[in-house]
C-alpha cells in the first residue's frame, strides 16, 4: 500500500498544479496493489491529457455527454460502449498487447459488439443459415491443431457473421433468431466443416456517439468480410480471432484496425456439386483455414449482447 502525505492530506486546494498529486494521495489507501496502480495512471495520464488539451468547460459538458450516451444506446441487442472502444483502437491494443501470435498459435483479433454467445449447435456439414439468406454458398473448411501440429479433438468453434446484405441478426428483424451462427465441436481428426453464406463487408452502426466520431473524424465506418470464430479446447487458451475473405480489397482500411494477413481464409469458387455434400447450392464458395491454438487455461468472454433487436426497436 502507498504511503498517504499527510501534508496533501492536509491541503485545501488553490491551484491547478496542487490538483493531481491530491488526488493520488487520497487514493493512496487503496488495498488492491492492481487497482491502485491502475487507477493511479489512469489519473495521471487523464490529467497530463487536460493540461495537454485545456478543454473548455462546454468541451468538457460535450464529452462527459459523450460517454454517458454511450451506456444509454447500450441495450439487449447493441452495445455502443464496445463498438466505441473498437473505433478508437483500444480493443485492438488489448488484444495485440495479450496475444502477440509468437509460440505458433493462430492470431487473435477483436471480439467486436455482436457476439451473443448461446448458439446452437451445428453438426459436421450443417448450416448455420436459418432464414432464407440469399447469397453465394459458403463452406467453411479447416482443423483444429495444436502448436505441434497435432489435431485437437473435441475443439469447440463459436461461429458468427453477418448476412450478405451486411447484417448481424441481432440487428436484423428479419433475420431469424440465431440466423449465421452456430457452435461447431471437431472430432478426433480435428476437421470442422459448416456451411454458411459468403460474408460481404459492412458498414459499423453510425447512429450513435461512436458514429458522430467517426462523422468528424471523416472516416469510412467500414469492416472487410469476415467470418468470427471463438475456438476452445481443454489445456488451451482460447482463441478469439476474425477469419477475413482474401478476396476483400479493404483489408487495410479496417474501421475497428482487426484485418490482418495472417487471418485470411482462402476463397475459392466451385461450379461443381461437392462430392460429400451435394444438397449444397451451386455455385458455391469453400474459404479454408487451420486454427492453431496453444496451450493454456481456456476463457470465454462476456458477451456484449444477449439477444435480438425487435421491429419496435429503432436502435442497432
Ligand atoms: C464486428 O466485426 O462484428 C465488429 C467489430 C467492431 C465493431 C463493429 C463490428
Ligand atoms: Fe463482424
Amino acid at each position: 500500500m502507498a504511503v498517504k502525505d499527510l501534508t496533501l492530506s492536509n491541503l485545501i486546494l488553490s491551484t491547478e498544479d496542487e490538483v493531481t498529486p491530491k488526488v493520488l494521495n487520497a487514493m493512496a489507501d487503496t488495498d488492491d496493489a492492481r487497482i491502485h496502480e491502475i487507477t493511479t495512471a489512469l489519473v495521471r495520464h487523464v490529467h497530463a491529457f487536460i493540461r495537454e488539451v485545456r478543454p473548455t468547460e462546454t468541451e468538457f459538458e460535450q464529452g462527459l455527454d459523450w460517454i454517458t450516451r454511450l451506456g444509454q444506446l447500450t441495450n439487449e441487442s447493441h452495445n455502443e460502449t464496445v463498438l466505441a472502444a473498437d473505433v478508437l483502437g483500444i480493443s485492438t491494443l488489448i488484444d495485440l498487447i495479450n496475444n502477440d501470435g509468437m509460440q505458433g498459435e493462430t492470431m487473435s483479433a477483436l471480439l467486436g459488439p455482436f457476439y451473443r454467445g448461446e448458439s446452437p449447435p451445428c453438426g459436421f456439414g450443417q448450416s448455420i443459415a436459418r432464414s432464407d439468406t440469399d447469397g453465394e454458398s459458403l463452406l467453411l473448411i479447416g482443423r483444429v491443431l495444436d502448436t505441434n501440429g497435432a489435431p485437437i479433438s473435441g475443439a469447440r468453434l463459436d461461429i458468427w457473421q453477418a448476412s450478405p446484405v451486411g447484417l448481424y441478426e441481432n440487428q436484423d428483424p428479419e433475420q431469424a433468431d440465431f440466423n449465421l451462427r452456430g457452435v461447431q465441436t471437431t472430432g478426433p481428426d480435428g476437421r470442422y466443416l459448416l456451411c454458411s453464406v459468403v460474408p460481404s463487408g459492412y458498414p459499423v452502426p453510425t447512429f450513435g456517439p461512436a458514429g458522430d466520431l467517426l462523422n468528424a473524424q471523416k472516416r469510412r465506418p467500414f469492416r472487410p468480410a469476415h467470418v468470427h470464430f471463438i475456438v476452445s479446447a481443454p489445456a488451451h487458451k482460447t482463441l478469439i480471432t476474425q477469419i477475413f475473405m482474401d478476396t476483400d480489397e479493404n483489408m487495410s482500411d479496417d474501421v475497428v484496425f482487426g484485418a490482418k494477413s495472417q487471418i485470411c481464409g482462402k476463397l475459392e469458387h466451385h461450379t461443381d456439386h461437392h462430392p460429400d455434400f451435394p444438397d449444397v447450392r451451386t455455385p458455391y464458395a469453400t474459404c479454408t483455414y487451420d486454427f492453431v491454438l496453444k496451450p493454456g487455461e481456456p476463457t470465454f468472454p462476456t458477451p456484449p449482447i444477449s439477444g435480438k433487436k425487435d421491429k419496435e426497436n429503432t436502435n442497432g
